[in-house]
Parts: C-alpha cells; structure tokens; sequence
C-alpha cells in the first residue's frame, strides 16, 4: 500500500481523494498551511472511515514522507503553496486535480494561466525536476467524499512521463468504478481542464453531479 500527501488536503477536493485512497488501505497525509486544520481533518477522515491511516500535518511535513503528493490547492494559490515546498517536490510524482474555474456572466469557464495554455501545463514548467500527471480533474468532489456512494466514471490522465501516467493509472485502478484513461502527453491537461468547466455549468443546469465515461475504447 502506497503514502500519498494531499497539499491543501483540507478541502473538499484532498479530503475526498484521501478519503477514497484511505478506504482502498493507502496511509494519507493531509496537508494545510495551518496544521491544526489539517490534525482536524484527518481526525474527521478517521471518524468517517474507522482504521483508516490519516494523518494531518504542514503541507512542508506532508510531502516529508516518500510516496506520491497531490496539490488540491486552488489555482490562485498554487504558486504559493509551491513556494512554501522548496525542493522538497523533485524526483517525485506529483499529481494534479487543479483547474483554473472562474464563474464569469452566468457560466463557469477557466481563467487563463500566465504563459502555459493549461495548469497541467504550468505545473510541469514549474517542476522540471518532478514527475507531475495531471489527473482526477473531472471527479467532484462531493462524490469522493460520500462513501456510500459507488463512483462512476472514467479518469482521464496526461503527463510526459509514461511510468508516472502507469504509475497513477494504477492508482485509479484501486478506487471501485472508476476507470483510468491514458491520454499520453501533457498538452492534453487543457482539454481535460475545459471538460471540467463543462460538466460544472451542466451540473449547476440540471442539480446534476456529473462525471465522464469516454466510449470507443474497449
Ligand atoms: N471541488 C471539486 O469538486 C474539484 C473537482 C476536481 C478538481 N478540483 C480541483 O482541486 C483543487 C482543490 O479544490 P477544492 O474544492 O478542495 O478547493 P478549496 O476547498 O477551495 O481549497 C483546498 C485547500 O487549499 C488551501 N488553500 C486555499 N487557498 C490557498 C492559497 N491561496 N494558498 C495555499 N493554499 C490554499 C486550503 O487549505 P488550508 O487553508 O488548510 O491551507 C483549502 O482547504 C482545485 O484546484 C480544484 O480546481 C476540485
């Protein structure tokens, strides 16, 4: 079983995440610029799942641990929680949910990034020295964090590194229902970043909670 440190894991897209890795036997180190938040997160994760090894700590000591980290930040703040990382991100696997959403004129639509077309984009500029997949960008977060209800979808990944993309397929595969979806280089992060903007106004429409299934792929 796999450690996995959630930065920002406080919110309803880390504690979710964490909550579903938890139930599949991962340990989980929840992160958060203040640690009493993230002590009591975890502690509301345990509550949730009895047995479950979650942990809260700083961001800086979540990512501390070996293992794979998740930067559930939101976009506005995603530079400065990588500031307050240092080095402490090279040589790992970093996955990344984030999606740059603004609710502009009555519809959701993504933000631009400063000089990347996409965050998955940005993030793998910013960390050279890392293995970043962005993925789980399609999910809400609401679903993750209701453990009675199955998960239903498919989990559309990219990155430049094939072992990393096997690697976090591999850890899609864990969570029940769900299905990974290689879509190969990092370029795609901006496409899959636009379906999340879609699916959100769908959901706003209808008082849905709506995820993807892509079909043609066996
Ligand atoms: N919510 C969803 O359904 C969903 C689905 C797919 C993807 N995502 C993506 O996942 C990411 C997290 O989403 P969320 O809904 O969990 O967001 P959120 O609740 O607004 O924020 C998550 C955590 O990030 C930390 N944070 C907030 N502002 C920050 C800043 N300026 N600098 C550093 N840390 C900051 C906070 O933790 P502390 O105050 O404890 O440090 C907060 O609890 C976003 O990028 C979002 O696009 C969300």
């Amino acid at each position: 079983m796999a450690t996995l440190a959630f930065v920002g894991g406080t919110g309803a897209a880390g504690y979710g995440l964490a909550l579903r890795f938890a139930a599949a036997g991962d340990a989980v180190r929840i992160g958060s610029r203040t640690e009493a938040r993230a002590l009591a997160t975890a502690a509301r994760l345990r509550a949730a799942l009895p047995g479950a090894r979650a942990t809260g700590h700083t961001n800086a000591d979540a990512v501390a641990a070996d293992g794979c980290v998740f930067v559930t930040v939101p976009f506005a703040g995603l530079a400065t929680a990588l500031d307050a990382l240092h080095d402490r991100l090279d040589g790992r696997l970093v996955v990344d949910p984030v999606v740059p959403l603004v609710f502009e004129g009555g519809i959701f639509g993504l933000a631009p990034v400063a000089g990347a077309p996409s965050v998955g984009e940005w993030l793998h500029a910013r960390l050279p020295r890392s293995r970043v997949v962005s993925a789980f960008k399609n999910l809400p977060a609401d679903e993750l964090a209701s453990l009675e209800e199955q998960l239903e979808g498919d989990v559309v990944l990219c990155g430049e590194d094939r072992e990393a993309r096997a690697a976090v397929a591999a850890m899609v595969c864990r969570l029940p229902g769900l299905r990974p979806v290689d879509a190969g280089g990092i370029a795609n992060a901006r496409y899959i970043e636009a379906i999340t903007a879609l699916l959100v106004n769908l959901n706003r429409r209808r008082r849905a909670r709506t995820s993807i299934r892509i079909l043609g792929i066996g």
